[in-house]
Formats: structure tokens, C-alpha cells, sequence
């Protein structure tokens, strides 16, 4: 079966004022790759950090093959769940313990969620870097010795070690120069055909998630305005606010120019 998160009628209020979410529904599933847009304040990471177990709805349900997070009282179960969703951070230095290689990073979930021993997590290690095309040499460095595109890259790889069914990247790769995101980009969409993994990739950035995905949700003030197909939405959108969002877009890309 493949791994379905189902978002049902979710409300997310932080305090008495601010309504991150008002009524979300949406269905995340493995095998395809769904992109959400929005303005800086849409509520975009606060359903990305839904989908991965980090923050619990006000009121609503977050399902992940059916099943409520907060009834996962089982430890294995728990494990699972951990496993099968993973999350890549936009920001790769709290990924990075400075103290320790990032072999020993990438490692950890390998034999927590995996269950594997140092030796099996290791030739894992191994593999896992070998496919997404990282140099072999850079894994046994401290994460200050590499630079941001390469330790992204191996984030990536400590997410994918786990093989999880679903992968949700929230600006994963916002903060790389554009040759950088176009590598992450590539290596990232060859592992998604490949694995038909999942894929849920909140941006800014329209060409990139254009790129990357085949569904998008946009979303405004907590809300999904518009969903279907990512050529479909941005080429023609039928959405106000989705208009607005592309010919901003578009506006800048000419003033860049
Ligand atoms: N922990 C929190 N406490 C209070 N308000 C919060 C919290 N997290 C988010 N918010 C508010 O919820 C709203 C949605 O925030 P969210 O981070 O989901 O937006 P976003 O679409 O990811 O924006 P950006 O593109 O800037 O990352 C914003 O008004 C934000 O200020
Ligand atoms: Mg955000």
C-alpha cells in the first residue's frame, strides 16, 4: 500500500489571534510529488510540521495511513511512522552536531528508525551517498568543512538512509546560489522516479518547484485556494490570488534579467 497522509479539515490557531491554518484538506501520498506555494506567512511550514508529527492540529485530524499520530502509543509503531515520513530542514546547521562527522549523522537514523547495527548502518551510509552522487570523501569531514550546498546534500541523504516512503522538504534549498539548487534539485527528482518516493516541497520558489513537482496546493492566509496540476496552476491559473503570486513571480524574473 502506499503511504497516504491524509489532512482533514485542519485548524491550526497559535494564541487567541493568529489562525496559521483555517480548514485544511489535503492528501500527500507516495509515488508523487506535490509542491505548496504561498506568501511568507500562508501557513506552509505550519503544515509541513503537521505532516511530520511536529505540531498537533487545533482541531481536525492528520492521518497517516489511517492512522491518528497522537494514537500511536506503541513505540514501534512510533518508529514506523518516524521512518516512513522525514522531513529535510531548510536550515542544515542544527542538522549537524559541529562535534561529530557528518558520517556519524547520517548514520544515527539508520540505527534508530532502521534498527541496523554500526556496521550495517555504515555499508548504509555508504550507499545511500553513492546514489545521490556525493562525493564518498566528504562524509568522514566535520559539517564545518563543507559548504552548504554539499551539506544540504548530505541532509538529504541522512533522510533518505531511512528509505521513508514520504519526504517533506520545507525550503530545502531557498538558501543555495542557483547552480547549488539546481544540483539538489536534480539528484532529488532522479530519487523520487526512481523510489516513487513522496515528495512534498514547500517553496518560494516557483521555477524550482515548477521543476520539481507534479500537484501543487497554493495556499493563502492558512487557506488552499487552488490545487491540480503544477503546469495547469501556474499556466493557467484560476485563482486570484494565484494570479497574483505568478505574475509577481514573473515581474521579478524580468527585473533580474
Ligand atoms: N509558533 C508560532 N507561534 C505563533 N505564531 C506562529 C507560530 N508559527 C507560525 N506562526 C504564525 O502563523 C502564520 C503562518 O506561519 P508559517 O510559518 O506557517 O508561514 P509560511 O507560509 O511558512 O511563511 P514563510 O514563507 O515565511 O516561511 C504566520 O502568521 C506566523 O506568524
Ligand atoms: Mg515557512
Amino acid at each position: 500500500m502506499s503511504t497516504v497522509i491524509e489532512v482533514v479539515d485542519v485548524r491550526k490557531t497559535y494564541g487567541r489571534h493568529v489562525t496559521a491554518l483555517d480548514g485544511v484538506t489535503a492528501m500527500f501520498e507516495s509515488g508523487r510529488s506535490v509542491g505548496i506555494v504561498g506568501e511568507s506567512g500562508s501557513g506552509k511550514s505550519s503544515l509541513g510540521r503537521m505532516l511530520v508529527g511536529l505540531s498537533t492540529p487545533t482541531s481536525g485530524q492528520v492521518l497517516v495511513n489511517g492512522r491518528d499520530l497522537r494514537q500511536l502509543r506503541r513505540r514501534s509503531l512510533r518508529l514506523e511512522f518516524l521512518r516512513a515520513v522525514q522531513q529535510v530542514a531548510q536550515d542544515t546547521t542544527t542538522t549537524f552536531d559541529p562535534r561529530h562527522t557528518v558520517r556519524e549523522a547520517v548514520r544515527t537514523p539508520a540505527q534508530i528508525l532502521g534498527g541496523m547495527d554500526k556496521a550495517a548502518a555504515d555499508d548504509a551510509v555508504d550507499a545511500i551517498v553513492e546514489e545521490l552522487g556525493i562525493g564518498a570523501e566528504l562524509v568522514d569531514r566535520y559539517p564545518h568543512e563543507l559548504s552548504g550546498g554539499q551539506r544540504q546534500r548530505l541532509s538529504i541523504a541522512r533522510s533518505l538512509i531511512v528509505r521513508p516512503d514520504i519526504l517533506i522538504c520545507d525550503e530545502a534549498v531557498s538558501a543555495l546560489d542557483v547552480s547549488a539548487q539546481a544540483v539538489v534539485l536534480n539528484v532529488l527528482k532522479q530519487y523520487v522516479r526512481s523510489h516513487s518516493l513522496g515528495l512534498v516541497f514547500i517553496s518560494h520558489g516557483l521555477p524550482a518547484t515548477a521543476f520539481i513537482t507534479d500537484e501543487l496546493l497554493v495556499m493563502n492566509a492558512g487557506v488552499v485556494v487552488e490545487e491540480g496540476d503544477t503546469a495547469t496552476v501556474l499556466g493557467e491559473p484560476s485563482h486570484a490570488y494565484t494570479r497574483q503570486l505568478v505574475e509577481a513571480f514573473r515581474t521579478v524574473e524580468t527585473a533580474a534579467a
